[in-house]
């Protein structure tokens, strides 16, 4: 059974502990509330680096980084250098996190949107994406427009809210209900949400981009309940913690997806 906490040491220092994720446990708890905008990103890079292969120098662009909590957490853990993309965050509140985290020289804010990329074709050895590319990328044309960012053989791979299996018609009541808090878990535009199927079927259709894997993470819905468990007992948060529907979804239909792909070495074919 997985186990994530959130206690206060007899220091009085916060903890954030998940056995699955020891490299993201060693960042404070503080840092990581304050500037998350979706379940643990630290939890999710994590996840996907260890399908990855990253080495230290390579460039990385974080597509949708929020606040960075992953581009800090790349620069760190990998010693690459990172692009930190986004479009809601002014990158001169990220170029502060940064300077906090002491990255400054690994890891570059960029204020744009994903479908006007100010990057050279070829200038990435990797892209990756948390909780963000569900946002921009669900058209048919989106990676034949991302894929030319990355080198031949370049990565891309990403995370997303995801399904474990299509959801049935009605929608199942414990997503559609209020919970306690006041907020109705699901919303129209979590039509995003989709199965791993469905976005291994999305990105099948490039000559010049492999899919290496798209898959459902099979403990995700555990995972991001222990999330919404532990953010319940963090004092400041910016959104109201999900408790109500991850428990009773019982990791049924709520999980996260992971896809990674590759690009061939030849565009034009
Ligand atoms: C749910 S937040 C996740 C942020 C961060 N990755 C995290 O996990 O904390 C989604 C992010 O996607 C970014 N985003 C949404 N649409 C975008 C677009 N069209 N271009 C670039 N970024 C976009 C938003 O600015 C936002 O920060």
């Amino acid at each position: 059974m997985s186990m994530s906490a959130i206690y206060w040491q007899g220091t009085g220092k916060h903890v954030l502990t998940h056995e699955k994720f020891p490299r993201a446990s060693r960042y404070a708890p503080e840092w990581v509330f304050k500037n998350e905008m979706g379940p643990n990103p630290l939890w999710l890079t994590e996840r996907l680096c260890g399908k990855l292969k990253l080495e230290a120098g390579m460039r990385v662009l974080d597509l949708g980084c929020g606040r960075g909590l992953s581009s800090v957490f790349l620069a760190k853990e990998y010693d690459v250098q990172v692009w930190a993309l986004d479009l809601w965050i002014r990158p001169s509140e990220n170029l502060s996190q940064f300077a906090l985290a002491r990255v400054t020289d690994k890891v570059f804010p960029i204020h744009a949107e994903a479908h006007t990329l100010p990057f050279a074709h070829e200038f990435f050895d990797c892209i990756i994406s948390i909780d963000a590319y569900h946002y921009f990328g669900t058209d048919l044309t989106y990676m034949g427009y991302l894929a030319p960012f990355v080198k031949p053989r370049g990565q891309i791979g990403i995370v997303v809210p995801g399904l474990h299996q299509p959801l049935p018609t009605p929608l199942p009541a414990h997503l559609a209900e209020k919970q306690a808090h006041g907020s109705t878990f699901w919303t129209w535009d979590m039509c995003t949400f989709q199965t791993a199927t469905w976005w291994h079927d999305l990105w099948s259709h490039y000559p010049f981009f492999d899919v290496r894997e798209a898959q459902a993470m099979p403990d995700g819905g555990d995972i991001w309940l222990d999330w919404e468990k532990a953010k319940s007992g963090a004092r400041e948060t910016t959104f109201p913690a999900d408790v109500e529907v991850l428990a009773s979804d019982e990791n049924r239909f709520l999980t996260f997806v992971e896809a990674i792909g590759q690009r061939t070495a030849c565009l034009s074919s």
